[in-house]
């Protein structure tokens, strides 16, 4: 059996499809490969939202060259954005690349590699499906119980939309993804559905601009609230409406990304009266200066996006927000960076995710000058993570000593991270603070919602232990009972310091 392997870069979306990749291939065959470096073919999915992460792409390539030297049989991939956005331009820049092929060209993936086998051409593929739009369920991820019992990866990713009609000056998205295209409801129900048979607790919802969602098929009943003559108003909240009453097992609904246009009153007050919406929304904001957010062709005035939030906060008692920023945006001056550093202080952003403005082809803003030094990103993007750093400091040392609900998304990583025996367990509260269970080596918590007491706090993340109660409702861990299988993937983490 030949062997694969793939290497992901970039999104939650490009994570999924690399998730749809597995199946596409083990059902041609193909079985993972332990190493990457001992896969018959090699896989690598990529990001070109920002150009760093591009580079990524290119070294990794110049690194495989050897690899392919080795064993001139050897076949490398390359899939997602940068495949799109190069498509047959990568085969003639970098001669160790045989397939190239576009995230909407994932079920010909067999197909290119069996040609290639019986002797063809390297290869690109990257077409649309605009006519006929494929949404390819990933099959109910395989984890495994401390017991080894299969079917309780206790989260999942289900894509409910693709492409982007938006269009900000700074992306990349809307090339490499094309136009926005929907799934019928009936079919994002059947596999939340599916899932929730399967053992998962927790669906995350994807799509680029998620929250534009409409029914391609008319199948909707219009949300409490939607008001049809405005045109941000979507049937998004229509959908997470349908979810909730048809899966009534699901424990937990998240959703990213959403654009804060289609931040409706329909999809507010479907926070404020849907149990299964966790009390976390990550909005990206991207600048809190008008002039550019008007330059970025966001939509939205600074002070929209603080009402909406405003109102989804009184909605939702306690809700966390977190956000995207760019710094370095072409004519940003200080007083626009203040404007941000004053938006985040504002909105109490408890997870940020800031990025350094790199200029990406085919997107608006290449017509406008690259004006701000390297340097001067440089130091504003270290000034919004302090102001954030200290944002969630501040409020996870206000959680120490309350309890919180946790799921448990699975084994530790950080084993010795928190005191004697290491954390064991550790998981997500409903407001998506990452919580490590201390002390509960002995019971099998995967996918259980357990309360926790919060002990401790740590930089970016919770110490926890479990209450009286949740340690007499827990199953006790079987001995020489098998590792969780492939991770269950998180879906976001509560602060990146990712420098751009
Ligand atoms: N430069 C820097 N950051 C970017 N992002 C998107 N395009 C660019 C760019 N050209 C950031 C935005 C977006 C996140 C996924 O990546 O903040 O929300």
């Amino acid at each position: 059996m030949p062997r694969y392997a793939i290497t992901t870069f970039g999104c939650q979306m490009n994570v999924h499809d690399s998730e749809r990749m597995h199946d596409v291939l083990r059902r041609a065959g193909y079985a993972e490969a332990g190493d990457p470096d001992e896969a018959d073919v090699l896989v690598l999915n990529t990001c070109s939202v920002r150009e760093k992460a591009e580079q990524k792409l290119r070294s990794e390539v110049g690194r495989l060259a050897r690899w392919k030297r080795e064993r001139p049989d050897r076949v490398l991939v390359v899939a997602g954005c940068v495949a799109q956005q190069e498509g047959e331009r990568l085969l003639k820049q970098m001669r160790a690349i045989d397939v190239v092929v576009g995230p909407d060209n994932i079920p010909e993936l067999p197909g290119l590699l069996g040609d290639l086998a019986l002797g063809g051409l390297p290869i690109a593929r990257t077409v649309f499906d605009t006519e006929a739009p494929r949404f390819l369920a990933a099959s109910p991820p395989q984890g495994a119980s401390a017991q080894g019992a299969p079917g309780r990866a206790p989260t999942a990713f289900v894509t409910i939309m693709k492409g982007c009609d938006e269009r900000c000056s700074f992306c990349v998205v809307p090339y490499t993804r094309g136009p926005e295209r929907y799934r019928p409801s009936d079919e994002i129900v059947a596999e939340i559905a599916g899932l929730v048979a399967a053992g998962t607790r927790e669906v995350t919802l994807l799509g680029q601009t998620v929250n534009s969602y409409r029914d391609p098929l008319g199948a909707l009943p219009a949300a409490p609230g939607a008001s049809p003559d405005d045109p941000d108003e979507s049937e998004f909240a229509a959908l997470l409406r349908r979810i909730a009453a048809d899966v009534p097992g699901l424990a937990r609904l998240r959703y990213t990304s959403p654009h804060p246009r289609h931040l409706t009153p329909s999809l507010i007050l479907a926070h404020a009266e849907l149990a299964v919406l966790p009390r976390h929304v990550h909005l990206p904001v991207q600048s809190g200066s008008d002039r550019v957010l008007r330059r970025m062709i966001r939509r939205y005035t600074r002070a929209e996006y603080v009402a909406r939030t405003r109102a989804l906060a009184a909605a939702v008692p306690g809700l966390s927000l977190s956000t995207d920023i760019i710094v370095g945006f072409p004519g940003e001056t200080e007083d626009d960076f203040a404007a941000t550093l004053s938006l985040v202080r504002e909105v109490g952003f408890k997870g940020l995710f800031g990025f350094k403005y790199s200029r990406r082809p085919h997107t608006p803003a290449l017509r406008l000058p690259d004006d701000v030094p390297e340097d001067v990103k440089g130091a504003r993007l270290s000034r919004l993570f302090e102001e954030s750093e200290a944002l969630l400091s501040a409020h996870l040392q206000g959680l120490v000593g309350t309890t919180q609900e946790v799921l448990v998304e699975g084994r530790d990583k950080e084993r010795g991270h928190g005191g004697p025996g290491g954390a064991l367990w550790s998981g997500r509260t409903g407001r998506h603070e990452i919580a490590h269970i201390e002390g509960a080596e002995e019971l099998d918590l995967l996918g259980e919602i357990v309360e926790v007491a919060v002990v401790r706090a740590n930089k970016h993340s919770l110490q926890a232990e479990l209450t009286g109660a949740a340690r007499a409702a827990a199953r006790p861990r079987q001995r020489g009972g098998a590792e969780p299988g492939r991770p269950a993937r998180r879906a976001l983490p509560v602060l990146s310091a990712e420098g751009g």
